[in-house]
């Protein structure tokens, strides 16, 4: 199959050339941004993704953010949906919202927010994506008006081991690297979850000369796994390490190491035989699930297809959820 050369004359390009952040670049590094741009403007018009500017209405105001990113309202095609915008336009911001698309447009799944398409104006990049009405897991939390019910506890986690079963076994497995409550949405409609934030999400080739350090450190320490924080080599199982902590979170309503301060959060990290509590999950079985997953040495802990069977195993255990009619 023949595709048309890319024409490379887009006016966003030539004014982002122009950024004083762009010339700061190695020429290697310019040059990289260049092929990036290029692919993904191709891959998105082949696949029919690369929406007009034209065509959307931003709502000026945006209704949330995150480290890089506001996330507006936005109209398109008399839908209402949600885009991602960066908070600042430097190059580096541009190369990472490129990233994230390329790795975000292969994906679907019922539990990962739809990546919808891209689209740029003269010197600004905007992802197009499904409104999720709803709060991220962190707010839902912090104001559940419910109590802490380990049948809709269990429901979340489920969908979140199963989105997590799926981006591991895909081909590449992708690796997801920023699991926090905040990048779990709640779709207050029926209570499912729904991933968002491919920023730091990678393929994962298990290839020795690959590094895979984490560039910047970027995002809070708390979910981190330990060989992350200590720049060692790591795998799709950093992932199942801020699982475990999710876990922890959700069933005790407390977030993890909340009496930590920054020394001895890395004390943690370095001290090997310093392991994190998990006493307040009362459930034995539960707690066992929990220490697999936030075990330091990541040699003893889960992969995903483990995890999932003996989850499985856990919640098909549990008594009946009782029907109470008043
Ligand atoms: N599709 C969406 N629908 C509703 N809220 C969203 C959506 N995407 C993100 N959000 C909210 O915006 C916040 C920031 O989005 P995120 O993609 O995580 O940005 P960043 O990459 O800057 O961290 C999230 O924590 C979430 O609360
Ligand atoms: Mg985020």
């Amino acid at each position: 199959m023949t595709t048309n050369p890319i024409n490379i004359n887009e006016e966003f390009f030539i004014e982002i050339k122009k950024h004083k952040s762009f010339n700061e670049l190695s020429e290697l590094k310019q040059e990289e941004f260049e092929n990036l741009f290029k692919q993904t403007l191709h891959d998105a018009k082949y696949g029919k993704w690369l929406i007009n500017k034209s065509e959307i209405v931003i709502d000026g105001n945006p209704f949330a953010s995150g480290t890089f990113s506001t996330i507006h309202d936005c109209k398109w095609r008399g839908l209402d949906i949600a885009v991602k915008c960066p908070i600042y336009k430097n190059v580096l911001n541009i190369v990472d919202l490129l990233k994230e698309i390329q790795i975000w447009n292969t994906l679907r799944h019922p539990n990962l927010v739809q990546f919808m398409g891209f689209t740029f104006s003269n010197d600004n990049l905007y992802i197009l994506m499904e409104k999720v009405y709803g709060n991220n897991l962190k707010h839902y939390l912090n104001n559940r008006t419910t109590s802490n019910n380990i049948y809709k506890n269990k429901e979340i986690i489920t969908q979140l081991i199963n989105v997590f079963k799926f981006l591991h076994n895909c081909s590449p497995p992708v690796i997801y690297r920023d699991l926090k409550p905040e990048n779990i949405l709640i779709d207050k409609n029926n209570n499912n979850i729904k991933l968002t934030d491919f920023g730091l999400s990678k393929y994962f080739i298990n290839d020795d000369n690959e590094s895979y350090n984490m560039t910047g450190m970027t995002g809070t320490l708390r979910y981190m796994a330990p060989e992350v924080y200590l720049q060692k080599k790591y795998d799709l199982k950093v992932d199942i390490y801020s699982l475990g902590l999710i876990m922890y979170y959700i069933f005790t309503n407390e977030q993890p190491f909340s009496s930590y301060n920054s020394n001895s959060m890395d004390n943690y990290m370095k001290m090997e035989d310093v392991i994190f509590s998990t006493i307040k999950i009362k459930n034995i079985h539960l707690r066992t699930i929990i220490n697999k997953c936030i075990d330091k040495d990541p040699n003893n802990r889960y992969n995903i297809d483990e995890l999932y069977i003996d989850w499985i195993n856990f919640i098909s255990n549990l008594p009946k959820e009782r029907c109470i009619i008043s």
